[in-house]
Formats: structure tokens, C-alpha cells, sequence
């Protein structure tokens, strides 16, 4: 629970999640106890009172369970045990102590729309067309060409590249997969399948001490069971984007309602952070996380994340973007719980996307930290539960863009590349490959899975052998050691506006958002703010001096923090960004 005292606000019902600010942990990258290269919980242990003094009050954890590993553990082989590179159950219930003594909480990841191909359930289910668990996933027969050609069930396009069904010689039918052949989906229909994975997956944690979830892929759960085809947009290709056939389906809101009345009710005040793609209508976000429709604590809306990229078959092909798209994105997602009983998140980075500075600031050298900070001012003072994902306290920047493909593990922007390459060497697309290489410097989850910079011994103070993924050229530079006794560092710059949030939780946390100067594509102004109480943020996005627009309101004001003192009243500098109250 957070250190500070929680008061009634007038957007609803109190709950401890609301204020809290929520460290990302991605367990292979954090820091690794034994020297095996790989992160692990002791690893996590070791640093809880970094994330304490940090100003961080709950922990969520990326999986850390038994998994092949296909998928960096979104593929899990058993929800009741820990990966062993990563250590054991003990040492996740030492975690949940650890960050218990502290007042802080521990949040796993639930990983439920799909298991590994490796899980018990989907061994038993493959083995013949009669197993009781055949049903628990998804099992269809193939279809025909006109020249007898065998083809998948529908043609849908799986997230990773290549088609969601995948062939199984032993029962002679097709199994679905949206993400990885090894990821295959679960079947909600089943009542038994559902009940496992309450049991196994959910309670066995909560029963631990867990404090809540952040919930994979959470709005895919049900799915369209008729199994028809997506629409041609394509002609090249027999897969077809095909999103709307898989998400939200018709009983989504009921499988939500059952496990929140079944399962976590039942523990107190759990928290449940959906991960929600493809819902962009509002009204529709509502009925997730509406208090009064007890399904989910708040959903992470995926735009921001997607600034840049293209559409499912174009991910990867970098596109330039607008300011006016963020603004766009951040007041949507801002303004849809005023005035309703529903709940918003606030984050700029994941294990999913690369990092802010490189997206959204700029990691040229001279600019790095001031646009860390500057975006560190924006995620402060928007409305909503916080997230901050390892290492963007440090303002860490994406892989050095002369890395090599070599150096990219992640199995999704890798299907991207390959498939670039067989259509670059057929000539149907003579530049895909380098066009996709270019999006991955930009776009690849593979960058915020470095290594965190811990200090500057050899591979960033990670761990004493190799890491699993190469430390950053840059970690000498860009470290906690370095920052820590720094009162200009990005981290010293961190801490303060994370204090300053808790300070004017009215209006950061709690405010009403408004933008100022939207069709203003260099600068970035909102106000905040709840009864008479005011708060104006402004925001410089590119690297020249910028008029400020909101000057004479702004002068009316008091300047509260800035990561520019000293600027003058009517200039923005580079990537300066200012934040008044009234
Ligand atoms: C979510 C995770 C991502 C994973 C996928 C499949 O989107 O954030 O890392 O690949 O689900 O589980
Ligand atoms: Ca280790």
C-alpha cells in the first residue's frame, strides 16, 4: 500500500491501485543473481529497496513461470511453477514478503488466453480426438482446395507472422494459435477448462499472497466460434488480418464477471490491469472497467504504444507520426472515465515496444536526458494508475541502430523479418527486408528487453557472465550507479516528480485533462485540473526553441518543476517541458 495517506476524491470509490505507482519487472532482463546470464526473483529481491526509494509502490512481474521459453514465458508449460533459471515458488512468496515489509505490493502477470503447446492440458488434449481435455482447446478439421491442397480452417494471420492454425499428423486436425504454433489458444467455452484455470493459474497465487494481475490479452478470451473467414485485403497472401474474428467476443463480459465473482472477490481489493487491444470505443472500454460491471481494475489501451507502427501484416514498417496523433491518443483515453465509475492507466513504455526517448524524444546525445525528463513530466501528470517499465527511470534508449539482426531474440519481430526476406529474395517485395530492419530499430520489443544499466562494470552490472541479450553499447554512460548521487540525473529528476505526483494527486491523479494548443504540432499543453485547483503542463516535443503558447496564462501561475530552470517565460527550449499550478 502506499505510503501516503489516501483521500475521498470525487471520481469515485478509493481503491489502493488508483494512487499507486506500478514498476514493470521483466524478470530476464532485471538483474541476475548467479551469473548464469539470465535475471531471476533474487535478482528482484536484491533491488526492492531500489524500487522503494525510487517512490514505486507495487511490483508487477512479467511471467516468470515454467515455459519453453518460445515466447520470453507468455508460453507457459505449468502456471504452478517457476521457470528454474528464474528460481522457485519459495523465492516468489520471499518476493511477496520482501515487497510486503516494504508496504509495497507484487503483481504477476496471468497469462490465461493461451498456454504452451509444452502445458499437461494441451499434451492430453493432442493425444486423441476423444481425451476428455480434446475441448479445452480449439480443434478443427482442414479444408480443401479445388486441387485437393490441404488448407487451415479459415485464413486468418496469426500476430507473429504465418497463419493461426497449425496442422497436428497425430489426430489429423488443425489446432489454433494467435500468437506462436507453441502458444496454442485455450477454449473458454469449456466450463472444466475455465475452472482449471481459475484453480491453477489464479488462485493458486492469490492464495500465495499475490496482490493482483496485470492480464494478458485479456479481451480475446472469447472468441467468434462460427470460424469464418476474414475479408481479402491482401490478395498475395492466403492469411488475412483477421483481429475482429478474436476479439471481444460474444461472452467476454460474462467469463470477466464469473472470474472476478468466482475468484478474486473472494480476496479483497485484487487488482486487474486488461491488457486491451482493438477496442477503440470508449463506451465499450466502460463496460471492462466500470466499477459497478466488476470485471476489471483498468485496462492498458495499446495506441500509445502504436504511434509509428502500421497495421497487423505492416507492424514493423516505420511510419511517421504526428504530435497531434499522441495528443489525440492521450486525451481519448484521458477524458473517457470523467464523470463515470471506471478507471484509466497512464504508461509510455512495456516489454512490448521500445523505449520512449527513442520513439517519442530523441536519443541523440544531447537530448536524451532532457527529453526523458520532459516525457517523465508528461506520464507524471496525466490521470490514472501510473506505470513505469524497467529502466526508462534512467531514460535507457533503444539498441545502438548498427546492431546487427543477430542481436534481436524476440520471436515476433524476427517472423517479421523472415517473412521479409523470403519476399525480398521471390521478388514480390524487393525492399520489404530492409524496410522491416529499419522498423525494427525503432519498433522491436526486442529494446526494452536489454539488460538494465545498473552501473558501469562489465555488461552494465546485469551479471557477471554472458547475458542472455547484449548489454547497451551505451551502459558506461546511461547507468543507476551514475544517477543515484546525481541531483541533475534523469533518475534524481524521476524521484522528484514521482513525489510531486503523490503531492498534487488531485490534480495529476485525479484531474480532469484538457488539451490547449492541439493542432500545435511541436508543442504539447494540457491542463488538469478538479474544482478551482489548476495545473498547466507544457511540453516542447522537438529539439528547436518553440514559442509557448500558453505564456500569459502561464504567468499567472507558479512555475512547480521544470526541466529547464531558468528558460525564459515565452520560449520553450528543446524538449523543455514545465509544469504551473494555481
Ligand atoms: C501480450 C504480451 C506479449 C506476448 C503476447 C502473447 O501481448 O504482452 O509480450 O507476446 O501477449 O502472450
Ligand atoms: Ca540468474
Amino acid at each position: 500500500m502506499s505510503p501516503h495517506a489516501i483521500e475521498i476524491v470525487p471520481t469515485g470509490a478509493n481503491n489502493w491501485w488508483k494512487e499507486s505507482t506500478i514498476y514493470q519487472v521483466y524478470p530476464a532482463s532485471f538483474k541476475d543473481s548467479n551469473g548464469d546470464g539470465w535475471g531471476d526473483i533474487p535478482g528482484v529481491i536484491e533491488k526492492i529497496p531500489y524500487l522503494h526509494s525510487l517512490g514505486v509502490d507495487v511490483v508487477w512481474l512479467s511471467p516468470m513461470y515454467d515455459s519453453p521459453m518460445h515466447d520470453m514465458g507468455y508460453d507457459i508449460s505449468d502456471y504452478e511453477k517457476v521457470l528454474p533459471a528464474y528460481g522457485s515458488v519459495a523465492d516468489v512468496e520471499k518476493l511477496i514478503e520482501a515487497c510486503h515489509q516494504r508496504g509495497m505490493k507484487l503483481l504477476l502477470d496471468l497469462v490465461i488466453n493461451h498456454t504452451s503447446d509444452q502445458h499437461k492440458w494441451f499434451q492430453e488434449s493432442r493425444s486423441s480426438k476423444d481425451n476428455a481435455k480434446r475441448d479445452w482447446y480449439f480443434w478443427r478439421p482442414a479444408r480443401y482446395d479445388q486441387d485437393g491442397n490441404r488448407l487451415p480452417p479459415t485464413n486468418w494471420r496469426g500476430y507473429f507472422a504465418g497463419s493461426t492454425w497449425t496442422w497436428d499428423e497425430h489426430t489429423q486436425e488443425y489446432y489454433l494459435h494467435l500468437y506462436a504454433k507453441e502458444q496454442p489458444d485455450l477454449n473458454w467455452e469449456s466450463a472444466a477448462a475455465r475452472k482449471a484455470i481459475y484453480d491453477s493459474a489464479v488462485r493458486f497465487w492469490l492464495e500465495k499472497g499475490v496482490d493482483g494481475f496485470r492480464v494478458d490479452t485479456v479481451n480475446k478470451y472469447s472468441k467468434f466460434t462460427e470460424f469464418t473467414d476474414a475479408a481479402i485485403t491482401d490478395p498475395k497472401s492466403y492469411v488475412q488480418p483477421a483481429i475482429a474474428k478474436w476479439c471481444n467476443g460474444p461472452r467476454m463480459h460474462e467469463f470477466l464477471r464469473e472470474m472476478y465473482d468466482e475468484v478474486l472477490e473472494p480476496y479483497g481489493d485484487v487488482v486487474t490491469i486488461g491488457e486491451l487491444a482493438n477496442t477503440p470505443d470508449p463506451e465499450h472500454v466502460l463496460k471492462y472497467v466500470g466499477a459497478e460491471a466488476k470485471q476489471l481494475s483498468m485496462v492498458f489501451h495499446l495506441d500509445i504504444g502504436h504511434v509509428g507502427m502500421g497495421g497487423l501484416e505492416d507492424k514493423y514498417i516505420f511510419h511517421p507520426w504526428q504530435l497531434t496523433q499522441i495528443k489525440s491518443i492521450v486525451g481519448k483515453w484521458q477524458s473517457f472515465v470523467e464523470g463515470t465509475d471506471g478507471w484509466t492507466t497512464v504508461f509510455a513504455e512495456n516489454h512490448d515496444n521500445g523505449r520512449s526517448v527513442s520513439r517519442y524524444g530523441s536519443d541523440a546525445p544531447e537530448w536524451r536526458e532532457i527529453s526523458a525528463k520532459m516525457l517523465a513530466l508528461m506520464n507524471v501528470a496525466l490521470t490514472g494508475t501510473l506505470f513505469i517499465y524497467q529502466g526508462q527511470e534512467i531514460g535507457m534508449i533503444n539498441a545502438p541502430r548498427d546492431w546487427p539482426i543477430d542481436e534481436y531474440k524476440d520471436i515476433e519481430g524476427l517472423g517479421y523479418y523472415r517473412e521479409a526476406e523470403r519476399q525480398t529474395a521471390s521478388g514480390v517485395d524487393p525492399t520489404r527486408k530492409e524496410r522491416i530492419m529499419d522498423g525494427l530499430r525503432i519498433l522491436a520489443r526486442d529494446h526494452s528487453r536489454l539488460p538494465m544499466q545498473w552501473d558501469s562494470s562489465l555488461h552494465a552490472g546485469f551479471s557477471t557472465g554472458t547475458p542472455w541479450m547484449r548489454a547497451h553499447d551505451l551502459y558506461p554512460e546511461i547507468n543507476v550507479a551514475r544517477q543515484e548521487n546525481d541531483a541533475a540525473s534523469v533518475l534524481s529528476f524521476w524521484k522528484q516528480v514521482l513525489a510531486l505526483r503523490k503531492e498534487h494527486r488531485h490534480l495529476f491523479i485525479h484531474g480532469a485533462f484538457e488539451v490547449v494548443d492541439f493542432e500545435n504540432q511541436q508543442t504539447f499543453c494540457f491542463v488538469k485540473s478538479r474544482e478551482e485547483k489548476k495545473a498547466l503542463v507544457a511540453l516542447n516535443f522537438t529539439p528547436e526553441s518553440q514559442p509557448f503558447t500558453q505564456a500569459t496564462v502561464a504567468g499567472e501561475m507558479k512555475l512547480l518543476v521544470s526541466n529547464s530552470p531558468g528558460s525564459s517565460l515565452d520560449t520553450l527550449q528543446p524538449f523543455e517541458g514545465r509544469i504551473y499550478v494555481s
